[in-house]
């Protein structure tokens, strides 16, 4: 496919004498249907060559060389040169994509660079919660785009299951295990313990002292602990692995935090080596006041580790094991003052800057009901595993009114109910946070996950009445220069590059909003142009476009990891 930016890029370098690349990078995007699709402006140079940015567009218009068939024509507006790609170049660009079978927009741009993305981590013992669904939404959805750039990706669901709290929890079971149902409902039940035990512990130093020596005994491999701390791992993971199964999230690396239990050794001698490492009110910390931090903490009063310790240990073992050009950690950006502390203090560690340079913090807003924030506290926290079976079951019902004589309502009902969700979690931009509204996430009409399944449906319904797509030899490029076509040509080609948008600023949004823009642009071609018509030669265009845009979404949508039903 012609990089038409490129090409413009190139032709305007002959007549400056200078590099493609660095022209490039000036082009835009005009906004406007009157200012062409690609635009250069030409403040930059007017400070170089002290005459107008007018003037200096005029210049390189007037000596500019270009294929006609490519470009069809060049203007000046203030101080911009606006170039119109002819509408003809596109189509046949955009469809020769389409001959043979290969994924559309895959590339290897990303030369099998290491990314390693730290994501979903949820606590054993503790309910898997709303935060850690955008989690393991936005990081599954990053994993896929990455993967499909060509680069080598590795996804980490760095478990929380190390701490004191274990220490309490072991302590609990010991007490009261036989009156809680944990194999049926492990993780409400150990909450339960969870909130027993603390309470037992604020009322009574000694069972608090108890519970330290469990932990000190669980990192000393007492037989009985490690057994217990298993056991609540096992069941835990077992409920975890439901909400992964619905969501089709895979993980390449199942190391937690306790993984790294004998490998903060090495750090704690680092940081001491630097030099930085501090005793503090009984603590060992390193300081980070001169970069408007507070301290972070390495080893408490008590002698034990910290979710700080565990990931510089994390990130020592990840740069050794992975050789990560970039380490992203998706959590809510509740976190964003831990990460800084650990990756500042991890500049300490003595490792090459590459891997310092590629740690970063991708963040995201909170989750709100309708009527306000979730939180196990006030105890308006919503089961994940429920949230997801109710969003099949509304999705059902709605199936079930729209197209009662469907087939196969259960698999169409899931796909639909968990593409809304999933959908949902990446359409806005990551950092906003997000309002859950049943109504809004199923809507088929509103900018939905839905709504683009709905698209695709539709473009599959189109092929079918046509009886096929269409030889591309017998596609005549003419067909689809009107403007309806046009758009939605333009957002196919724009494809790849939107891609790249995505792992440029790791945001998933940038991909929703595209699939919205497209499946728009197709339902404004649909409403358009009459698909199925008498002129075999209009009807072959239009329904290969039907094609591509199918194609398109539903490999987007599947990035995203939503899965396509067929009918719906
Ligand atoms: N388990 C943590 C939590 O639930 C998230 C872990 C994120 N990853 C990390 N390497 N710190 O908040």
């Amino acid at each position: 496919m012609i990089d038409f930016k490129k090409y413009i890029a190139e032709s305007i370098g002959k007549v400056l004498n200078e590099e493609t690349s660095e022209i490039q990078n000036f082009i835009e995007n005009p906004r406007g249907e009157n200012n062409g699709d690609y635009a250069y402006p030409c403040f930059r140079l007017a400070k170089i060559l002290k005459k107008s940015p007018m003037v200096i567009a005029e210049e390189i218009k007037s000596k500019i060389e270009f294929n006609t068939d490519i470009i069809e024509k060049v203007e000046v507006a203030g101080g911009y040169l606006n170039f119109f790609i002819k509408k003809e170049a596109l189509a046949l660009q955009v469809i020769q994509e389409f001959s043979d079978n290969k994924l559309y927009g895959k590339s290897d741009i990303g030369n099998n660079k290491n990314i390693v993305i730290d994501y979903s981590a949820p606590n054993i013992a503790k309910p898997f919660h709303i935060g850690h669904l955008r989690s393991t939404v936005i990081g599954g959805a990053l994993y896929n785009v990455y993967k499909y750039l060509g680069y080598n990706v590795t996804g980490i669901n760095h478990l929380g299951d190390y701490g004191t709290q274990f220490g309490k929890l072991i302590e609990g079971y010991k007490r009261w295990g036989n009156e809680y149902n944990i194999e049926e409902n492990p993780i409400d039940e150990l909450t339960k313990i969870y909130i027993r035990i603390n309470q037992a512990c604020k009322d009574d130093e000694i069972i608090l002292e108890e519970c330290r020596n469990n932990f000190k005994k669980l990192e000393d491999g007492d037989e009985y602990c490690v057994q217990l701390w298993n056991k609540f791992k096992d069941v835990s993971l077992k409920e975890f692995q439901k909400v992964y199964d619905l969501l089709g999230t895979k993980f390449d690396s199942w190391n937690g935090e306790s993984f790294y239990s004998d490998k903060m050794n090495e750090i704690v001698e680092l940081l001491e080596k630097s030099g930085k490492l501090e005793e503090s009110e009984g603590a060992r910390v390193v300081k980070l006041e001169d970069k408007g931090m507070a301290p972070c903490i390495i080893i408490k009063t008590n002698g034990s580790s910290t979710y700080a310790t565990r990931d510089l240990a994390a990130i020592m073992y990840r740069a050794r094991t992975y050789n990560f050009d970039k380490a992203l950690y998706v959590t809510s950006y509740e976190q964003t003052l831990h990460f800084k502390q650990v990756f500042e203090t991890a500049k300490l560690l003595g490792l090459d800057e590459k891997y310092t340079k590629g740690l970063e913090h991708v963040s995201f807003g909170m989750v709100l009901l309708k009527t306000g924030k979730m939180s196990t506290r006030e105890g308006n926290m919503i089961k994940l595993e429920d949230l997801l079976k109710e969003s099949i079951l509304r999705a059902q019902k709605i199936i079930e009114e729209k197209n009662p004589d469907i087939e196969n309502k259960e698999e169409i009902a899931k796909k639909v109910g968990i593409g809304a969700v999933i959908f949902n979690d990446l359409a806005n931009s990551r950092i906003k946070d997000e309002i859950f509204d049943w109504d809004a996430i199923l809507n088929f009409q509103g900018e939905t996950g839905p709504y683009i399944q709905y698209t695709y449906v539709r473009t599959k319904s189109v092929l079918e009445k046509a009886g096929g797509t269409p030889d591309i030899q017998n596609i005549k490029i003419e067909y689809l220069t009107d403007d309806a076509s046009t758009k939605v040509l333009k957002l196919i080609y724009n494809f790849r590059d939107t891609l790249i948008q995505v792992t440029d600023k790791n945001e998933p949004s940038i991909l929703s909003r595209y699939l919205i823009d497209l499946a728009k642009a197709y339902s404004n071609f649909y409403n358009e142009n009459k698909i199925i018509v008498e002129n075999e030669d209009i009807k072959n265009a239009r329904v290969y476009l039907t094609f591509a845009v199918g194609k398109v979404l539903k490999t987007g949508a599947e990035l995203l990891g939503i899965d396509m039903p067929d009918k719906m």
